[in-house]
């Protein structure tokens, strides 16, 4: 596991530290990284063995802050050309998955798409979700992809895109059951 200090977000919250995780590190914080699953509607909750899978496998990006000791927020992606199962262009019950390998037909390899991202509620409006999207991108820049998606929704995150130049492309209602729309947002990185 790789830990560095980081300054994310301001007054009480200059102690989180950011957590980089490695592939061993799943089950050392499984309960509370399970536990994040909350922040989101329940049509799209993941289970252990899915985001297990998504965090830990070959080409992931998967942070995590920590405060006091506690859990309050994750980020993680992988490159695109590894979503499997139901997410792969070959399914076209999830147009949105569909419609993003469409775009980037042949070239995905170029892309590293965000998961997902989230902060507990009372950590909230801090600055922590925008800089851990900022830490993602760092790190999918260096690793060599082009281009950041994510399928983000509408409010904090499709503002946070926006402020850190995505383009805003195609916008899916009602997201998986839950009456949402969010909008598939692609972040060059230059
Ligand atoms: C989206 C989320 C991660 C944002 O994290 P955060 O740490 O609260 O966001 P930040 O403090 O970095 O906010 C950055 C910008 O987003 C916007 N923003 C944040 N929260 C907002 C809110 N509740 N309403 C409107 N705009 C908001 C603001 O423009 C803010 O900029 P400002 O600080 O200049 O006002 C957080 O709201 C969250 O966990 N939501 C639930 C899970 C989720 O939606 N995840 C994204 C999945 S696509």
């Amino acid at each position: 596991m790789v830990e560095k200090n980081v300054k994310v977000g301001v007054g009480s919250l200059d102690k989180a530290r950011l957590i980089v995780l490695d592939h061993g590190d799943f089950s050392k914080h499984e309960d509370e990284i399970m536990r994040l699953e909350e922040i989101f509607h329940e049509n799209i909750r993941f289970d252990k063995e899915y985001k297990k899978n998504e965090m830990t496998k070959e080409g992931a990006i998967a942070l995590l802050v920590e405060l006091d000791g506690r859990i309050i927020a994750e980020a993680y992606g992988s490159p695109l050309s590894t979503l499997r199962g139901e997410l792969r262009e070959d399914n076209t019950e999830h147009v949105a998955f569909a419609d993003l390998f469409a775009r980037f037909r042949g070239k995905s390899k170029n892309v590293f798409y965000l998961m997902s991202y989230g902060i507990l509620p009372k950590f909230q409006r801090y600055g922590i979700g925008k800089e851990l999207v900022e830490e993602i991108l760092k790190r999918a820049k260096a690793e060599g992809f082009e281009f950041v998606a994510m399928h983000a929704r509408e409010g904090a995150s499709l503002q946070i895109n926006q402020k850190l130049g995505a383009q805003v492309l195609d916008g899916y209602p009602n997201w998986y059951d839950t009456g949402e729309t969010n909008y598939l947002c692609i972040i060059p990185l230059k």
